[in-house]
């Protein structure tokens, strides 16, 4: 089976699980795991922040970060698509108190003209917004990238409005990739940043939070009261640190696959593609086309794809996913759709 429902499939190398195996570990809870601050402290450089916590998950990690940037009873302005709307079962709301004012964008994704246009105006009626959160790559819109400049205004746009800025980074490394913008300043326009481990870096599990050293020192009290302390985490640490060691500079392989398979995939059976800005193929496809056959029918002849929408499906490349398999998965969508 070419699995391309997410690039969260991939199962650690050969390479990654020695890495873990011979870990060097300490209880991360007690007095410090030495795997986990290595991974940290790299991290926090990568990203030019002062400090970075290791997360079990890159969602406990965007509900630490809106734990300390939004006040409760407050809003926190995102795009309408956001990972921290669509698939964090309103953590906001629950853990926090806080209300996500979802903007939907003019264009694909949010740019500093829809946060203009999402503010409310000063009233004695209506909530503050406290917090603005940016999600780059974004996912719903199909991997795409806010570029260096556009992220830069939009950060500002928020800022203006005396707002604090989160980033959701989960795939950071692929807008990095994709543009050649620098991690540093791509990260820099934010308070704080989520980095995730566990997808195109191939990571089994992990996400960090970088930032300012008291925003991170306050984040680990956060995390274990979220019940995320972790003991002999060098174990996930090593395979992090393996994954930004070895596989962040192929990232642009997956990027490559994910065009060759648009280029199938585009027009067959009258689907429209989303050309990919980086790992991510979303395609609608033809009026009246329903999704399920299509997935069930490539799935029979070996590919796995995600049903996204009643009219939308998406295809993400990954590691575990070579040229030749893109091709193939290409041709066997292609003639999925068409069918
Ligand atoms: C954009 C984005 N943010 C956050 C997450 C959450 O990461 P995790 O699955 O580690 O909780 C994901 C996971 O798919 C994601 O795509």
């Amino acid at each position: 089976m070419i699995d391309l429902r997410s690039d969260t499939v991939t199962r650690p190398t050969a390479a990654m699980r020695s890495a873990m195996a011979n870990a060097e570990v300490g209880d991360d809870v007690l007095d410090g795991d030495p795997t986990v601050r290595a991974l940290e402290t790299e991290v926090a450089a990568l990203l030019g922040k002062d400090a970075a916590l290791f997360f079990p998950s890159g969602t406990m990690a965007n509900q630490t970060a809106i734990w300390l940037l939004a006040e409760p009873g407050t809003e926190a302005l995102c795009d309408a698509r956001s990972h921290i709307v669509d698939w964090e079962f309103a953590g906001a709301a629950v853990l926090r108190g806080v209300q996500m004012r979802t903007l939907t964008p003019l264009g694909e994704t949010i740019r500093a003209i829809d946060v203009e246009r999402g503010l409310r105006a000063p009233s004695r009626h209506a909530p503050r917004a406290t917090l603005l959160c940016i999600e780059n790559t974004h996912n719903g819109a199909g991997g795409m990238v806010t570029p260096l400049p556009e992220l830069q205004a939009l950060a500002a746009a928020g800022r203006a409005a005396g707002l604090n800025v989160h980033m959701d980074g989960a795939r950071l490394w692929n807008a990095h990739t994709a543009t050649g913008a620098p991690l540093h300043e791509l990260a820099a326009v934010a308070d704080t940043v989520m980095v995730s481990f566990s997808k195109g870096l191939g990571a089994p599990i992990g996400a960090a939070l970088a930032g300012p050293k008291a925003l991170i020192d306050a984040a680990w009290e956060v995390r274990k009261r979220f019940g995320g302390g972790m003991r002999q985490a060098g174990i996930i640490a090593a395979a992090a640190l393996h994954g930004v060691h070895q596989h962040l500079s192929r990232l642009h392989l997956d990027h490559d696959n994910a065009r060759t398979f648009a280029h199938l995939v585009a027009g067959a059976g009258g689907a429209r593609v989303v050309a990919p800005d980086t790992n991510i193929v979303m395609f609608d496809l033809r009026a009246g086309q329903r999704v399920a056959p299509v997935v069930a029918a490539a799935r029979a002849a070996g590919v796995a794809i995600s049903d996204w929408s009643p009219t939308r499906i998406r295809a993400v490349f990954h590691l575990d996913v070579s040229a030749a398999d893109a091709t193939s998965a290409g041709h066997i969508v292609a003639a999925a759709l068409a069918g």
